[in-house]
Parts: structure tokens; C-alpha cells; sequence
């Protein structure tokens, strides 16, 4: 998703502020960048890249700024192709702005500023914001004022940041559907709106989130200060509180990449949820319990559903979040309903938790980030505790909320044992470059598992894919036959997760019956199926590698590590950027 930042300062070297905060915003997703900043004459600038940030960086320090004041952003298209004159900042005589979000009534708002003489520069839906306030100052409003009445007229989802030349020392922002926090650097001396907390990391250590309609005012008097006005233009207080993001989430610590360090970080981030799960939801009081979610999040909901049925015998539903939320549908009663979000900004679950809030049922959030919009608005919130998770593709926060949701309906698990399991996967001498170049040129791969297997097949399949860009599907081993084994042929690459465990021996049928048809196949096994294998690993076309041998309860654990190593070695032997996929974006703020 894209990233704001916005910087007003007593010094004039704001140009760096806004290039490190980028830096800092990668990790959300983009495909463009750009700043804007009024110069030492108060004239409005624009520097605009397609790309990565540090193409805009180059860009930027070639112009050696003095400014005090600029905006900052990120773009992950959603109207217009990623061109350097779709990229943010927008601007209109004086004024530049920077968005996050999609207008879903830009049509109709750019038409009329068309009809009044503007002309539009770019394809984008955002454009039109800064045509508005621009209008509106043409009409004789002061800025703040026409800010106030252009976001008025949005429809849609926004994070807003505006600036303008002939004010120069206030920052405007606006907040409805996309994140945004303000804070203060700890000298007082600059004043930031930013997107999330990382981008503000090393800036401020203290931060205000916005809640829905509010808008902000950065000012720099004789102190700085900023003002935060809700939907009905009263002054509000949003509490502040510490940036606890530090430096050492967004460094690397040695680590080739962000996704290497987190997935090596899985056994770390099991302890500590293991340790600070002290919630005491008891879940035995429901008749059913729903969960819903996106992407990984959704397959830490399919996991959850194995063990909570098995274990505390309650029905689970588990739904995809933009699914449900235009379904119409029906809620069942004495339901628990848990919305799982690593972000915890994910429009599609936002928008699905605020519709059963509407219905009256009390709502859990299980998140990563306790300051993100799901986390605000649940009755109830679970934080898993893996930290700040970088890379785009999710890793260790899927093992944190997997062991979250064990321990929802098993307190007494041995978290030793999971450790362990993990660190035998991570320090384990497993071939994933060999590997990898073996699977890196199939025309498509499967990831196929029984039981409690298949939700990690469904996200195994989902990493392989966002990493490595090949196609790949995640399938329940005995519905193989039902159809999709008519594509099977030597170009297709199976993954079968076979743990030793009840659904050993059937899965081990489904892939001799790929094997048949010259599939080739890396079986995922445990120790303790090495004299149960029937000559299967003496097959040209299989691969066997022995995960150690677990309670299956715990299985699932190892299984994932195996599968996010694997997609990452896929990635790195086609040469593709891990940490920021293309295409992607880590929290998508947009529908
Ligand atoms: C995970 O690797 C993907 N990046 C994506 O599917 C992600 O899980 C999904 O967008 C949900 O994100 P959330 O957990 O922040 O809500
Ligand atoms: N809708 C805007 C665009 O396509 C903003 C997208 C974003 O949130 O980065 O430029």
C-alpha cells in the first residue's frame, strides 16, 4: 500500500526527513515515489520518480534542498498506470497534496473542474483533490478552509496530506479508510504526519493516531504544535502514544533481507506470543465461532478452524473478508466473530468487522499492530507479538497468529517443543537452493495437504507465488483427482506435505497417483515416516525431505517454516527483490 509523509520543521533540511521516511515505507509496497517542498522563496517544487526510492533519493540530493516544509509519498497505482506523471505529489496553482486511498467520485469532481478550466495532468483519481482545494482558494476560502470543504466532497477512502505555497507553515491532513498518525520530533523542533509508525521510526517518539473524518493541523509558531478536529469540526484529543517502532525492526541486523531476518525471527516470535498470551477470552461459551480475514491471515483463520473444532468442539466458519462483507450475511447468534490482520489496516477486513459491529456482535481483532484502525475499533483486541513485520510477504506474523489461535483453545501447549521444531527447520541443513533451482522453471506448482496440512499448503502456495511469480496452487491432497490432476504432466511440481500423522498414508496415495502421470513431487515428510515410505523416495521423480518428527498438533509449525524457506530460496534463484514483490502491497488500504 502506499505511504505518506508529510515533515514542517524549524530547520531547513526537511528534504532528508522525507527521503528516509520513504526509505521507511518501502516495505508497504509501491510503484513510484515522489516529494514536493516549498524552497527558500517559498515557491513550490516537485521531484517525481518511477520506481525505486532510491532513483528519487539520487534525484533529490542533486538538488542540494533548503526547505522547511514538504510532502512525501509512495504510490501503489490504482487509477492510472505507473508513469512519473501519475506519481504524487499532485499539485494545483500552489498547492500539492499527496493521497492514499482511492475517490471513487473523481469523475464527477474532475468534470467540474474541468468545465471551470483546469487541466489535469495525470489519470489518477487523486489529482482531483488538489484541483479542489486550488478552486476553493480561487473562490476566496483561506486554505484551511478550502482543505476543510474539499474533503467534504470526497467520497471514498483518503489519507491526505496538503500543503501550500502561500501557507507556508502549516501542514493539512485528512483522515478517512487509509491510516494516518501525527507526532513531533523530541526536540519540538519538526512536526510529521505519516502514514504508520515505521515511517516515523527514527523521527518522532511519540504519536497521535486519526480516527475516521478527523482532520489535523501542523503548526509552526512560536512552539510546534498540531491540532486534531473531528468529523464535526471540534477540537479533540487523540491520544498520543510512544513510537515503538525502533531501529532495529527496520534494520536488516545483518540479514541479506527483511524476509530472511523475520522468517528466522519464527521461533523467537513463537516464545514471546507463547509468553504473553494473557487473554482470558474464554471461547467455550459460543455456539460458533467466525473468522475472517485476507491472504495469510485468512489460511491462519483455515488452520485455526482444524484445531478449534478438534479441541474445544465449537463450529468455525472461516470467510474471505471481501467476500463476506458483500454477501449479505446472515449472522449466526452467540457467534464469536475474530477478524485477523496482521496490518490490522486491511480495508476489506476493516470494512467486514464494522459490519457485524453494525449487527451488535461484540467483535476480537487479532493484529500485529495494536495502534492500526482494526485494533482501535474491535471490542476486543489479541496482539500477536511478532514485531514489526517488513516484508511484504507475511512470515512470522502468520506464525504468531497461528500459535495466538492454538492458544485460544489450548493453553497448555509445549512451546518447547514448537521452538524446537522451528530452529530444527531454520538451522536444519535442507538443500532450499537445490531445491529451489529444481522448482524455479516449472510451468506451475501444486501444494497439497490433508487435514490441518492443507491451510499451510493454501499459504505455502500463496508465498511461492507472491515471491517467486509463479503459478501455483495450494489443494486439498484428496480432491487432486477431482480435476486438477488432468494437468499434471513432467512440467508440474507437486509439494506434498505428508507429516507423519492420521493422513500420512492417503497422501502419500494422492501423490503416487501424480507420480503415475510423471508428475514430479517434493515430498514434506517427518523422521518418523522413513520406514513407512513404501519406496516412494526411490522414485527419479520424487524428492523427499524429513521435517522432525512432532505431536501433530504441533506440526503445522515446522511445515510453514519449511514452505516460507522454501518460496524465499524460489525468489532469490529467479532474482526477484523479496522484500518488496512486485505488484504487491503489505497492507492494502485499498479495495
Ligand atoms: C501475505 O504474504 C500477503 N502479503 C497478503 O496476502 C496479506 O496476508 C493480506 O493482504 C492480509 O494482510 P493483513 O494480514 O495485514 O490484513
Ligand atoms: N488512488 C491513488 C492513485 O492511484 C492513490 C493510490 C495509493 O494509495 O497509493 O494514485
Amino acid at each position: 500500500m502506499c505511504g505518506i509523509i508529510a515533515t514542517l520543521s524549524y530547520n531547513d533540511n526537511i528534504s532528508n526527513d522525507l527521503v528516509s521516511a520513504l526509505e521507511r515505507l518501502e516495505y508497504r509496497g509501491y510503484d513510484s515515489a515522489g516529494i514536493a517542498y516549498l524552497d527558500n522563496d517559498f515557491s513550490l517544487q516537485r521531484i517525481r520518480t518511477v520506481g525505486k526510492v532510491q532513483l528519487l533519493k539520487a534525484a533529490v540530493e542533486k538538488k542540494h534542498i533548503k526547505s522547511h516544509i514538504g510532502i512525501g509519498h509512495t504510490r501503489w497505482a490504482t487509477h492510472g498506470k505507473v508513469t512519473e506523471l501519475n506519481a504524487h505529489p499532485h499539485t494545483a496553482d500552489g498547492v500539492a497534496i499527496v493521497h492514499n486511498g482511492i475517490i471513487e467520485n473523481y469523475q464527477e469532481l474532475k468534470k467540474r473542474l474541468v468545465n471551470e478550466g483546469y487541466i489535469f495532468e495525470s489519470e489518477t483519481d487523486t489529482e482531483v483533490i488538489a484541483k479542489l482545494i486550488a478552486s476553493h482558494i480561487k473562490s476566496g476560502e483561506k486554505f484551511f478552509e478550502a482543505f476543510k470543504k474539499s474533503i467534504n466532497e470526497l467520497a471514498g477512502t483518503f489519507a491526505i496530506v496538503a500543503i501550500y505555497e502561500k501557507e507556508p507553515n502549516i501542514l493539512l491532513g485528512a483522515k478517512k479508510g487509509s491510516p494516518m498518525a501525527v507526532g513531533l520530533s523530541p526536540d519540538k523542533q519538526s512536526g510529521y504526519i505519516a502514514s504508520d509508525a515505521v515511517a516515523l521510526s527514527t523521527l518522532a517518539d511519540e504519536l497521535a493516531y486519526l480516527e475516521e473524518g478527523d482532520i489535523v493541523i501542523v503548526k509552526k509558531g512560536d512552539q510546534f504544535l498540531y491540532e486534531i478536529f473531528d468529523p464535526n469540526g471540534r477540537r479533540i484529543r487523540r491520544k498520543s502514544v510512544p513510537n515503538k517502532v525502533s531501529l532495529n525492526d527496520v534494520s536488516k541486523n545483518g540479514y541479506e533481507s527483511f524476509m530472511l531476518k523475520e522468517i528466522f525471527e519464527e521461533a523467537t516470535v513463537a516464545r514471546k506470543t507463547y509468553t504473553r498470551f494473557n487473554y482470558d477470552l474464554d471461547i467455550s461459551k459460543f455456539d460458533n465461532i467466525s473468522i475472517i480475514a485476507c491472504g495469510t491471515s485468512y489460511y491462519a483463520g483455515a488452520v485455526a478452524k482444524y484445531w478449534i473444532e478438534d479441541i474445544a468442539k465449537i463450529h468455525v466458519d472461516v470467510e474471505i473478508a471481501s467476500e463476506f462483507r458483500y454477501r449479505n450475511p446472515v449472522f449466526a447468534k452467540n457467534s464469536l466473530y475474530i477478524f485477523i490482520s496482521q496490518s490490522g489496516e486491511t480495508i476489506d477486513t476493516l470494512c467486514a468487522m464494522r459490519l457485524v459491529k453494525e449487527a451488535g456482535i461484540k467483535t476480537l481483532a487479532l493484529v500485529n499492530v495494536e495502534t492500526s484502525s482494526i485494533a482501535r475499533e474491535a471490542d476486543f483486541v489479541i496482539k500477536t507479538e511478532a514485531g514489526v513485520e517488513i516484508g511484504v510477504a507475511s512470515t512470522k506474523a502468520f506464525v504468531a497468529q497461528i500459535l495466538s489461535l492454538l492458544m485460544l483453545c489450548c493453553r497448555n501447549i509445549d512451546i518447547e517443543t514448537i521452538e524446537l521444531s522451528i530452529n530444527a527447520v531454520l538451522n536444519g541443513n535442507y538443500d532450499f537452493t537445490g531445491l529451489a533451482n529444481k522448482i524455479k522453471h516449472s510451468r506451475s506448482l501444486f501444494y497439497i495437504g490433508r487435514g490441518v496440512s492443507y491451510p499451510i499448503a493454501l499459504e505455502g502456495a500463496l508465498k511461492i507465488k507472491e515471491l517467486s511469480y509463479i503459478s501455483a496452487e495450494g489443494y486439498p491432497a484428496g480432491e487432486i483427482k477431482h480435476g486438477p490432476i488432468a494437468i499434471i504432466d513432467e512440467n508440474i511440481y507437486t509439494m506434498a506435505l505428508a507429516p507423519y500423522d492420521k493422513y500420512f498414508d492417503k497422501t502419500i496415495s494422492n501423490t503416487q497417483e501424480i507420480l503415475a502421470r510423471n508428475g514430479k513431487v517434493l515430498l514434506i515428510t517427518t523422521n518418523d515416516a522413513k520406514n513407512f515410505l513404501h519406496g516412494i523416495d526411490q522414485n527419479e521423480n520424487v524428492e523427499c525431505v524429513f521435517l522432525p518428527a512432532n505431536n501433530p498438533l504441533y506440526l503445522p509449525f515446522s511445515l510453514t517454516t519449511f514452505t516460507h524457506l522454501l518460496a524465499y530460496y524460489t525468489a532469490k534463484a529467479k532474482g526477484h527483490d523479496v522484500d518488496k514483490p512486485r505488484n504487491l502491497a503489505k497492507s492494502v488500504t485499498v479495495e
